[in-house]
C-alpha cells in the first residue's frame, strides 16, 4: 500500500471505436488497477465500458457507478456523492482509479460532476484527464466532411429545452451542432422546414459503432426514432 493518496484520471474514450482512444488513455488504462465507469441501465453494459472491454484485463477491478438519467438535481447530486465516495474508498489507499468516460472527458461529460464532487469533499484529491475525440468530430469525420472552414461560427447546443433556442441560434451560426437530439427531433424538423434548411442537416446515431447510420436527407422524414447517441449538423451557410 502507497503512502500517498491515488490519483483520479478521467480518460476519455472516443465515441464508440475502440479504436478511437488516445496512446496515452491506452497505456493508463491498462496501468490503472481500479477502472471505473457509468452503469449501464437493465442489466446491459453501457457505452464507455463497452467502448473500454477489448483493452481491460480479468485482474482489473471494474467499478460501475450509477448515474440516473434524471433531471432532479438532488437525485444527481446524491448519485455524484455516493460515487465520490465509491472512488476516495480506493485513493485514500493509494490505489490509482481511471474513470473511462464516453467521447470526451471535458465535453458534457458525468466526469465532470464527479471530479467536482470529489473535489469539494475531499479537497486533498489529486486529478487528471486525457483527452479524446468527441461526438461533433466523430460526426464530422463519418460523413467525410469539415466540421467548420475559415471564419465559420459554430455553435453547439448540448439539449435544447426550449426549440425557440435553435431558431436563434440559426440567426447568426454558420454550422449548428445539437447534442440530445432524439427527444426533441420532430420539433426541431419543423424549425428546419420552415427555416428551408432540412437539406443542410444530417445526422449521424451511434457514430464509429457497428449500429452506426446516418440520415442525410431529412425532408421526408417528420418522424424518426433515434437512439440518445444521436447528434445533428446543420450547415446554414455552405463552407
Ligand atoms: C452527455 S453528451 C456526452 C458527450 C460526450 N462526452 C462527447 O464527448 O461527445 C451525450 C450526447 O452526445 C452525443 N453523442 C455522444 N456519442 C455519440 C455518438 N457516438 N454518435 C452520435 N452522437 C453521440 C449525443 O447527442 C448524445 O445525446
Amino acid at each position: 500500500m502507497r503512502e500517498s493518496i491515488g490519483i483520479f484520471y478521467g480518460i476519455s474514450v472516443g465515441t464508440g471505436d475502440p479504436e478511437l482512444i488516445t496512446i496515452k488513455g491506452l497505456k493508463l488504462l491498462q496501468k490503472v488497477s481500479v477502472i471505473a465507469f457509468p452503469a449501464g441501465i437493465n442489466h446491459q453494459p453501457g457505452l464507455a465500458e463497452q467502448i473500454i472491454s477489448p483493452w481491460l484485463s480479468s485482474q482489473q477491478k471494474k467499478l460501475p457507478l450509477i448515474f440516473p438519467y434524471v433531471q432532479d438535481e438532488a437525485r444527481l447530486q446524491q448519485a455524484w456523492k455516493q460515487a465520490a465516495i465509491d472512488v476516495w474508498g480506493y485513493l485514500q489507499q493509494g490505489v490509482d482509479v481511471a474513470f473511462a468516460c464516453e467521447g470526451d472527458v471535458s465535453f458534457y461529460s458525468t466526469f465532470t460532476y464527479l471530479a467536482q464532487t470529489l473535489l469539494a469533499t475531499y479537497p486533498q484529491v489529486v486529478i487528471k484527464t486525457v483527452p479524446g475525440v468527441c461526438s461533433p468530430m466523430a460526426v464530422a469525420s463519418v460523413l467525410g466532411i469539415p466540421l467548420t472552414l475559415r471564419s465559420q461560427r459554430l455553435a453547439i447546443l448540448p439539449a435544447l429545452y426550449r426549440v425557440a433556442e435553435l431558431e436563434e441560434v440559426l440567426t447568426w451560426a454558420d454550422v449548428v451542432v445539437l447534442l440530445k437530439v432524439s427527444s426533441v427531433y420532430n420539433e426541431v424538423w419543423t424549425i428546419l422546414q420552415k427555416l428551408n434548411l432540412l437539406d443542410k442537416a444530417w445526422i449521424v446515431e451511434r457514430a464509429t459503432q457497428a449500429e452506426e447510420k446516418i440520415y442525410r436527407d431529412l425532408g421526408d422524414r417528420p418522424h424518426l426514432t433515434l437512439s440518445y447517441f444521436s447528434l445533428l449538423i446543420i450547415q446554414v451557410t455552405p463552407s
